[in-house]
Order: C-alpha cells, then structure tokens, then sequence
C-alpha cells in the first residue's frame, strides 16, 4: 500500500496553521510600496533584541553576509587568523576567506559536535608561531546547541580575541539562561527556510551590545550610509538589507517560535526513547535548549543506512559530509595541532533525521520503526 510521503522539515504545515497570515502579512507590504528598510524591519529588530535579550539586533541579506559584515566590522583581513570548527557549513570558513583573513581550523568535541576549547588553544599558539594575528573565533552553535561560551569567552579574553556566535541554526535555544545571540561579543544567525526562524527566501542578523559596533553594521548594511542620510558615505558598504517582505513573514513566525520550539523539543524527546539503547543520539548539556535544528545521530554503516530508509520512504540528511578544512576550497590553510580527527570521524557516522514542530507522532512512530530495522539488521 502506498503511504504518504514523510517530508524531512514541513514547511507546508507551518503555513497551514499561520493560516494565511504570511500571505496577509506579504500583501500589505505589497501594497504598501515600502519594499526597502520599511517599518516591517525596525519592527522585526526590536522584538528579535527583545527575545533574544540583546541591545541591538541589525538584520541583513543573509547569514554569511551577517558573519562578514561583523569580521569587516572589527577590521579583520589580510594576516589575521581567524578561527572556526572544521566541523560547520562553509560560510563559517567562508567569511574570514572572503576579507581576506586566514580560517583556522580546529576541531569539534565529541559529544556536542561543537568547537572544542583545547584545540582552540593550540591553534591559537599555532598561528602565533606561523605569524599570523589571532582576531577572532567563530564557535558555531551546531544543529541547534550553543557552543561552550564559558570555556571559549576565557579562551578569547586571555588572548584579545573577539568572539563571533555563529547563531544560524541556533536561534531560539538558551544556555546558561541566555538565548543564542547573546553569548558573545556579537552574533549572527540565517533566517534560510529551513532554520529553525526562517523566511520565504534570503535573510540573515546581527547581534550585539555594544553601540559603537551596532552603527557600524548599520551603515555597513547600507553602503556605509553616515549621519547624513543615503548619499552620505563615510564608508565603504554594501547592499546588505533585508527586503520589508521577508521581515512581515519573519514578524509572523517570529509570534510562534517558542511555541514551535517546545514541539520540537517533544520530537527529540521521542526519538530519544526510540532509539537511544540503539544508536548515540544528541546529548544535549546541562543547562542548555537546543533549537533542534536538526536531530542527529552517530551511526556505523551510514551510508547503506541512508539508503536502506530512502527506500523506505524515511528522508534523512548527511550534514557535513565533508570535514570544511577538507574542502578543495579551503585547501593549504592551517589546522589546528591537536588535528581534526573528531570532525574527520563525525563526517562518516552523522544521519539527521527529520526534525520540525509539525511531525505528527504517527508519522515519527514510522521514522521510528524503520531506523530500528535498519540498525537491528546490522546489529544482529
Ligand atoms: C552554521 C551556518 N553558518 C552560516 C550559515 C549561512 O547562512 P546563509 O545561508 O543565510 O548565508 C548557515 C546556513 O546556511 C549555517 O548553517
């Protein structure tokens, strides 16, 4: 019998039950004609400050841009080192690249998949030792757990760094009572569909609070407008708005967030009684709400597993295939001394599973059911 097939993030479901309101939210945009920096945005701002507890929230074009705009911010280029997990999405080595700065890359812990404070260290007397200028570290809050700012804050503070939260698939989780984007010297985070507060196309943040950094981003964003207005340009900037439209559909998922938050943490709930005597599940520590960006496991054989549940009909996805230092793109830059060997691991055992507040608990019982079989076929 043919059964419905299971999405792997519902966004059909979301639209259903904001029931039309996106739709109402984009025409009086539409109508209104105000298509750049219209009231949508400063609105959107401040209650993103307000929820996320920040003084200052700038959205921007997208959430690469949002770590570049920041780096850029800070002054950061050519012979600055400029650490990142080797274990993330490009953009994190990305934005150093692009100014022109050096990534470095170190590895991840085991458990949270996220920067490991000792490798930091040891790259950051690597980079020392090769003549480079340690700037800043971009801990990436992976699959939705805020990284170990205690530990890293330390780490930064002993050495001037700055502290960049990468935030794209964390917005909405809490550590040490704090929300992503809060963590750090400043954060970003990526409003791409699927995260966990995503629009209908680009978007992307900045957080801080600090003043002085937060009218830098603002004029940055718009092509290094000063105090004079649109045409006055005390600096070099970019096209680096958010369209009004995207911040009126951020303005109605944004009054849903927790709610959609709790729902999630009850799905990982439930694999997590599914399948942790089977498989290693996330561990998330103490203290932290993870956005649950994704549900990931640790399984050997991954590959013959994805296929296996492809068949039947269970999407799942790798992410990351690839360790970023491995990438053709970032080949020859430096590694930190303690090797990536966590990261290089992870790439082989990782399956996510579907992951979104609307997986109905019929439909995660099938998810279930079908990843048992799989990994009890192999155990046995
Ligand atoms: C960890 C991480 N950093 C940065 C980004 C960049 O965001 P965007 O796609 O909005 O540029 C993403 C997502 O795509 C991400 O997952």
């Amino acid at each position: 019998m043919a059964v419905a097939p299971i999405p792997f993030v519902d966004l059909a479901a979301q639209r259903k039950r904001l029931e039309g309101r996106v739709e109402a939210a984009i025409q009086r945009v539409v109508q209104s004609g105000a298509y750049i920096m219209g009231p949508e945005v400063g609105e959107l701002e401040r209650q993103l400050a307000a929820h996320a507890g920040v003084r200052h929230v700038i959205t921007c074009a997208n959430g690469t841009q949002a770590l570049e705009l920041v780096l850029r911010a800070w002054g950061i280029g050519q012979g600055d080192a400029v650490f990142v997990p080797a274990f993330t999405f490009a953009a994190t080595g990305e934005a150093p690249a692009w100014l022109g700065a050096t990534p470095v890359f170190c590895d991840v812990e085991d458990v949270t998949f996220n920067l490991d404070p000792q490798s930091l260290e040891a790259a950051i007397d690597l980079a020392e030792r090769q003549g480079l200028k340690p700037k800043a570290v971009i801990p990436v809050d992976l699959f939705g757990v805020p990284a170990d700012y205690e530990a890293i804050n330390r780490i930064a503070g002993r050495h001037g760094l700055k502290v960049l939260q990468d935030a794209a698939q964390s917005y909405g989780a809490i550590r040490a009572g704090k929300r992503a984007g809060a963590h750090a010297d400043a954060a970003a985070t990526s409003f791409y569909p699927a995260k966990p507060l995503g629009c209908y196309g680009d978007g992307g943040a900045m957080f801080t609070d600090d003043d002085e950094l937060a009218a830098q981003l603002r004029s940055l964003r718009f092509h290094g407008m000063g105090g004079g207005g649109q045409y006055d340009n005390v600096r070099v900037g970019t096209t680096g708005r958010l369209d009004t439209i995207q911040a009126a559909v951020l303005l109605e998922k944004l009054a849903i967030l927790d709610d959609e938050q709790g729902a999630r943490q009850r799905v990982a709930d439930g694999y997590a009684r599914g399948l942790s005597n089977l498989a290693i599940t996330p561990r998330v520590p103490d203290g932290v709400a993870s956005a649950w960006a994704q549900y990931t496991l640790r399984v050997d054989d991954r590959d013959a597993i994805k296929a296996e549940l492809a068949a039947n009909g269970v999407p799942t996805m790798i992410y990351y295939p690839k360790a970023l230092a491995d990438q053709a793109a970032f080949a020859g830059a430096p590694v930190s001394p303690t090797g990536i060997e966590v990261s290089r691991r992870l790439t082989g055992e990782v399956l996510s599973l579907p992951m979104h507040p609307y997986l109905e608990e019929m439909v995660q019982a099938r998810v279930i059911e079908e990843v048992k079989g799989a990994l009890l076929k192999r155990a046995g």
